[in-house]
């Protein structure tokens, strides 16, 4: 039996592979205004927050856990006892910098990046993987031992599992997605077991975030996991992925949906469910925009 792209018995067959039942379909209209939460802080706000936060951040720790990004001006940068192992061959780019970019220097700066310890031990930065101009962007946390082999996002067990998700969504990883993550370098932690990256890492890497959000203009962003979303909306990392899940936020002007992370699913399958849905009300909302965006065009 050949079983069509988008049809409803492939989407079936593929939520069945992700554990999930029955099926409900997303009723693509416009999202409820109480669905949507009030937009975070805009992007200059966003920054100078951000940079407040990592020299805060930076000040109460050992310098020798970072490296010296002198954009960031922290109390650790101005020390003279950062470690060779951490020794910064060219000046990080700026904030303002970065800002400026087009999406190939974007990719030149991310290559070379310094701005955060992080680079010290990398294989490979991972850019991300999908057009310049996609409409959905996928956001991760960051890169896991093979994305640093490979220099791609999500292409372990949990990239197996989002490419299902988003094959449900009638979506593949290069097409009209983009996938990236928040820290574009491995963490690891002494052991060398991938780790979720520190608020200072995310606040340094993520004005590469910004600029790829600025260039691309995606009509939806979908937060994997709670260090995505945390970091994001500027919001305190002890907040509870739950109580993100459920209606849309704002970032930068854009909907934002927030879902659990495929590794998190992996070990939790029984809130795939739930992860669907979530999905279904991005789709939703990205539907009603898309709509609304050719209804202007036409017009
Ligand atoms: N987990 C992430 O958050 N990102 C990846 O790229 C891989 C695993």
């Amino acid at each position: 039996m050949t079983i069509r792209e988008g049809s409803p018995t492939r989407r079936a067959l593929l939520l069945d592979e992700m554990g999930i039942g029955p099926v409900w379909h997303a009723r693509r209209q416009g999202m409820p205004a109480e669905l949507v939460a009030p937009d975070a802080p805009d992007v200059a706000a966003d920054v100078s927050a951000l940079q407040n936060a990592t020299h805060h951040e930076l000040a109460g720790k050992n310098p020798s856990e970072f490296a010296t990004p002198s954009s960031l001006g922290s109390t650790a940068a101005n020390s003279e006892s950062a470690p060779s192992a951490l020794s910064v061959e060219s000046s990080p780019v700026s904030n303002e910098e970065i800002a400026r970019m087009d999406w190939t220097e974007l990719q030149a700066a991310i290559a070379t990046c310094t701005r955060c310890a992080l680079c010290a031990s990398r294989t490979r930065t991972v850019f991300g993987v999908g057009g310049a101009s996609a409409d959905w962007l996928f956001i991760g946390e960051g890169p896991g031992t093979n994305e640093d082999r490979q220099g791609e996002p999500f292409v372990g067990p949990a990239g197996k599992l989002l490419d299902n998700m988003m094959a449900a969504m009638d979506m593949r990883r290069g097409e009209k997605v983009f996938i990236t993550n928040i820290v574009k370098c491995r963490p690891t932690d002494a052991s060398g077991k991938d780790r979720a990256p520190t608020s200072a890492e995310a606040g340094a890497c993520l004005p590469y975030l910004e600029r790829q959000i600025a260039l691309m203009q995606p009509r939806m962003l979908v937060a994997l996991g709670k260090t995505a979303a945390v970091s994001l909306l500027r919001l305190d990392p002890a907040t509870s992925l739950g109580s993100l899940r459920g209606r849309l936020h704002r970032h930068a002007g854009r909907p934002l949906a927030v879902t659990y992370h495929p590794a998190y699913l992996l070990r939790m399958p029984r809130d795939k469910a739930k992860s669907w849905q979530d999905l279904c009300l991005a789709l939703e909302a990205e539907a009603g925009i898309a709509a609304n965006a050719d209804g202007d065009a036409d017009s």
